[in-house]
């Protein structure tokens, strides 16, 4: 029988650029809803955003962005624990860990590495290879049974379930030597769920919609205002045909799906309820109600991540204060882990 562990929620976000819509709707609104159903640890991933080159006024900048972004959309300090992953050792050192369990055939599967790389995979960092194995850690170092992530994480999370269950095969003997019964760390499940999961490029439907896109109209960024919101969804790409009546009718039309998606998305409907409003519809109908929807969302986060960054020292104070709860969580896994591999301490 395997073990049960206690429910717990891990994710995170990279601190590198504005934050999209795509990384509210298929992360951050999870993050908010399973604060009050489990215990939950939301990180800014700082170590993750420097496998690519950052400027480092704009990875301090962007780390305490993410930070007010995450308090701005709801997520409560207290109930939750909210910190930059820099700050607690522990994901580095399980990190070097778990870059000798993960086999390199594992990580040369991973289709983010290839396109992150590009064509240029000579020069790409060592750490960009490894950064799904900091990923794991980040994790498991909580042994996190939930992690709330779009779609475009499920690969990361499957190798992290690859790097749990080779960590307890290859130790089982030290696990029931030492009563950790036949597993130290979970399987964490992906939690891609609901209309938005991957929200794609609002120029291009087959393209994911993305901070490091070079054209700022690809997206919605978290602080756009309102008219730089309607411009967007405006100028949004689409095909000439009115929406359909039946989520059939919008196969092989990903940008009219996108739309309707993220409409399903901010108005808590879902995509067959929003097409029973709209089908019929022009999208010169449909786009208004669209952008005054996201409006009406955003503009409110919009003015509560200006009004946390004007104060930086409440937010450090957070981070601080979060870091220090998950260190006390994660202290002792990590000496349990050390004590599991025979690594003297
Ligand atoms: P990142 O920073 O790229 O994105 C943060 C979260 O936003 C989701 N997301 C999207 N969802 C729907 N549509 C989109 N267009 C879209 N773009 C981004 C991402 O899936 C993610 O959930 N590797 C992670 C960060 C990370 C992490 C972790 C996540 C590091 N350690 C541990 C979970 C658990 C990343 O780069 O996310």
């Amino acid at each position: 029988m395997s073990k049960a562990f206690t429910p717990r929620v891990f994710s995170g976000v990279q601190p590198t650029g504005n934050l999209t819509l795509g990384n509210y709707l298929g992360a951050i609104t999870k993050f908010v809803a399973l604060q009050d159903q489990q215990e939950s640890i939301y990180c800014v991933v700082d170590m993750h955003a420097i496998t690519t080159w950052q400027d480092p006024a704009d990875l301090s900048a962007a780390t305490r962005g993410v930070a007010a972004a995450y308090l701005a959309a709801g997520i409560d300090p207290v109930k939750s624990i909210i910190f930059n992953q820099s700050r607690v050792g522990a994901h580095a050192e399980l990190g070097w860990i778990f870059n000798c369990i993960a086999r390199m055939g594992w990580l040369n599967r991973m289709t983010q590495f290839k396109e992150k790389a590009g064509k240029n995979r000579e020069n790409a960092s060592t750490g960009l290879f490894v950064y799904p194995n900091l990923m794991a850690a980040d994790i498991l170092l909580y042994q996190a049974t939930h992690v709330p992530v779009g779609e475009d994480q499920k690969q990361h999370l499957e190798l992290t379930r690859d790097i749990a269950q080779k960590f307890n095969n290859d130790y089982a003997d030290q696990l029931a030597r030492l009563g950790f019964g036949d597993a130290f760390f979970p399987q964490p499940e992906p939690m891609i769920t609901g209309p938005a999961t991957r929200v794609m490029s609002l120029r291009d439907g087959s393209k994911k919609m993305s901070k490091s896109d070079p054209s700022d109209m690809s997206r919605i960024n978290l602080t756009d205002d309102a008219d730089t919101i309607a411009q967007k969804f405006r100028k949004a790409r689409t095909d000439p045909d009115p929406l359909p009546s039946e989520m059939d009718g919008l196969e092989g039309r990903a940008e009219a799906a996108n739309l309707v998606g993220i409409y399903a998305a901010l108005s808590g409907m879902t995509q067959d309820a929003v097409l029973g409003e709209f089908g019929g519809s022009q999208f010169s109908t449909f786009k208004p109600e669209l952008s005054d929807l996201a409006v009406e969302k955003l503009a409110p986060i919009a003015a509560e991540i200006r009004r946390l960054e004007a104060d930086p020292g409440h937010i450090d104070q957070v981070l601080k204060d979060g870091a220090e709860r998950a260190d006390s969580i994660a202290q002792p896994v990590l000496a349990s882990v050390k004590d599991i591999m025979g690594l003297v301490r």
